[in-house]
């Protein structure tokens, strides 16, 4: 959570940290900030939105500065608790992503030593302990510094005294972007795509000082070089390119990266799946693990995997296997997150490597953490996914599986073929349902009324209830649960009334004919029903009040035509209800705090 940038150059540096910050805005957008060097450090801070803060900028000519964009963590999102904070004197200016766990002892012990604070957050103990330290040498400052702190960081300090930006990592990601006599320094990378395609990936425990000539950086006390990589995404995928939303955009972008995903895998000439993870490894059980949206893709997954290959799959969100005691022999440990940020995915990660498990990371960052931790990776190929929502990734995040399964699958050869063919038709089938969008918006409109909402299914389509429950409670702000059709008369009957809307997934498979049953029992107690419904399926609308229609596939891939359509109805009951899509509110794009 957090964006933080950092730029020194030879452009005015305070237009090139509000473009920055605003490709970073995903990560958090509560407050922001920068603050520049001149003779002095100016500071310019604002408690909403980055253009907010742009219209309390003065002109200012400084080639070297910083800047944040806050997901709040110690302190509500006010102008004092926005960064860059600075020291007593004013000549030190930090910004942070991350958390100081032990800020509250280092701030009785500044404060007796003479310190003063003025906000609430854990970061400004940094500026301070620069100030304590610094005799001249910003660099040396910072590492005496970093010896007091326990806990996670990304920061970038600048010094009034000194030109240069000193960064330090620590389970927070941080790129620089390398310029021709500039550098950049941000949380991720589309955050520079409009200067430059060059970047470095910081690794844990590096110090960095930079010029805008020289890059210097320092790992355990030794001067280290990290590689220069080319980030594989275009500045126009990261634009909204007309769409009102960058969730619109990235629902409509789907079909094109179901391609990506399987492109490379699938051999045209003969349907094969060629996906071999890279070093051999024996394993006779899967556990996946993974946070939100990728959790429901680890479900789904679990269903499919097993399905297909008969090896036993375990799921656990990813925050809870780090407290759980689970026994792991021949485990083969998958780690879904689209982001390769996430703090909670990240630390099982580790934990699964601490228990010797194989581990594979599934996820769309290039160079992110957890693509450095893992053994082996697979990227599902989205392009950057700008949304808090996430509605592509999620799919890519299926396609991948479904490969993973089908590269493995113990059905015979005919069987196999046959589900390659359907899997490479899935990108005409998403553009079914998305020529389908007016109708969709009308539903969105209808549960837009509500404030609360139950979505349910059976089987496969199990995750994919919670799926649409999530979205519509993350953008919609509607109060939804996602729960197996089955247990909803051993408890949350009590709440069906003729507010509370049931949205039923109602796939033509092994669960098809429990499942209307439900639905009769639920239209006894007059609460209002839409279906997500297989063309063709005439049977439904004497039950319901409302169908949604996908195509007809496989029931396999039922999960991507019905998640297709979950996502644009919560997308249209958000809109209906005038909600901020992209950024809802509280939320951050990659949460990188436990
Ligand atoms: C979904 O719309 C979310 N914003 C959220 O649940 C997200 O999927 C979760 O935080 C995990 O992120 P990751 O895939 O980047 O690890």
């Amino acid at each position: 959570m957090c964006g933080i940038v950092g730029y020194v150059g030879e452009r005015e540096a305070q237009p090139v940290l509000i473009n920055c910050l605003k490709r970073l805005e995903y990560r958090g957008y509560d407050s922001c900030g920068i603050a520049l060097l001149g003779g002095r450090t100016e500071v310019y801070k604002d408690a909403g939105r980055i253009e907010e803060l742009e219209k309390v900028l003065q002109s200012n000519e400084s080639r070297t500065g910083i800047g944040h964009t806050r997901w709040a963590t110690h302190g509500k999102p006010s102008e004092v608790n926005a960064h860059p904070h600075t020291d007593c004197s004013g000549k030190v200016a930090v910004v942070h992503n991350g958390v100081i766990e032990n800020f509250l002892h280092l701030k009785e012990q500044l404060t007796n030593e003479g310190h003063t604070f003025r906000s609430e957050t854990d970061t400004e103990v940094i500026p301070h302990l620069i100030e304590k330290y610094y005799q001249g040498n910003l660099e040396q400052a910072v590492t005496r510094a970093l010896g007091d702190i326990a806990g996670t960081y990304a920061f970038i300090a600048i010094h009034a005294d000194c030109k240069e930006l000193v960064v330090a990592r620590k389970d927070s990601p941080l790129i620089v972007g390398i310029g021709d006599k500039e550098y950049f320094v941000a949380s991720d990378a589309p955050a520079v795509l409009d200067y430059t395609d060059r970047v470095m990936y910081l690794e844990d425990g590096d110090i960095v000082v930079i010029t805008k000539n020289d890059i210097k950086i320092t790992s355990n006390g030794k001067q280290v070089a990290r590689p220069e990589c080319r980030v594989p995404w275009s500045i126009e995928e990261a634009q909204k390119a007309g769409y009102d939303h960058f969730m619109l955009k990235e629902i409509h972008e789907q079909p094109r990266v179901i391609r990506n995903t399987y492109a490379g895998y699938i051999s045209t000439i003969e349907p094969e799946i060629n996906l071999e993870i890279k070093r051999a490894v024996d394993f006779d059980n899967i556990l996946i693990l993974a946070c939100g949206t990728s959790y429901h893709a680890a479900l789904v997954g679990k269903h499919v995997i097993q399905r297909l290959t008969h090896i036993p799959v375990n799921v656990d969100i990813a925050s809870e296997f780090n407290y759980s005691d689970t026994v792991v022999g021949k485990t083969l440990v998958i780690i879904i997150t689209q982001s390769g940020e996430t703090a909670d995915s990240i630390k099982s990660l580790k934990k699964a490597k601490e228990l010797s498990c194989h581990t594979l990371v599934i996820t769309n960052v290039v160079g992110s953490s957890a693509t450095r931790i893992a053994d082996d990776v697979l990227y599902i190929k989205a392009g950057p996914e700008i949304s808090v929502a996430a509605t592509k990734s999620f799919i890519a995040q299926l396609i991948m599986l479904y490969l993973f399964a089908l590269a493995r699958a113990s059905v015979d050869v005919r069987s196999r073929g046959s589900l390659i063919a359907e899997l490479r038709q899935l990108p005409n089938k998403v553009h079914e349902i998305l020529d389908r969008e007016g109708e969709i918006a009308e539903r969105g409109k209808y549960l837009a009324e509500y404030e609360n909402a139950f979505f349910i299914a059976r089987g496969i389509n199990f995750p994919v209830a919670l799926e649409g429950a999530l979205k519509v409670k993350e953008i919609a702000y509607i109060h939804a649960e996602g729960y197996p059709a089955g247990e909803l008369k051993h408890g949350p009957f009590a709440l069906l009334t003729p507010n509370t809307p049931v949205v039923a997934i109602t796939t033509r498979d092994n669960t098809y004919e429990t499942l209307l049953a439900n639905i009769k029992e639920i239209k006894a107690r007059e609460s209002p029903v839409i279906a997500v419904a297989e063309e063709g399926d005439e049977e439904i609308e004497k039950y319901v009040d409302f169908v949604i229609r996908v195509p007809r596939v496989d029931p396999i891939f039922s999960p991507v035509v019905n998640t297709v359509a979950l996502h644009l109805l919560a997308y249209y009951t958000a809109k209906e209800r005038g909600c901020s899509i992209d950024m809802p509110r509280n939320l951050a794009k990659s949460v990188t705090v436990e």
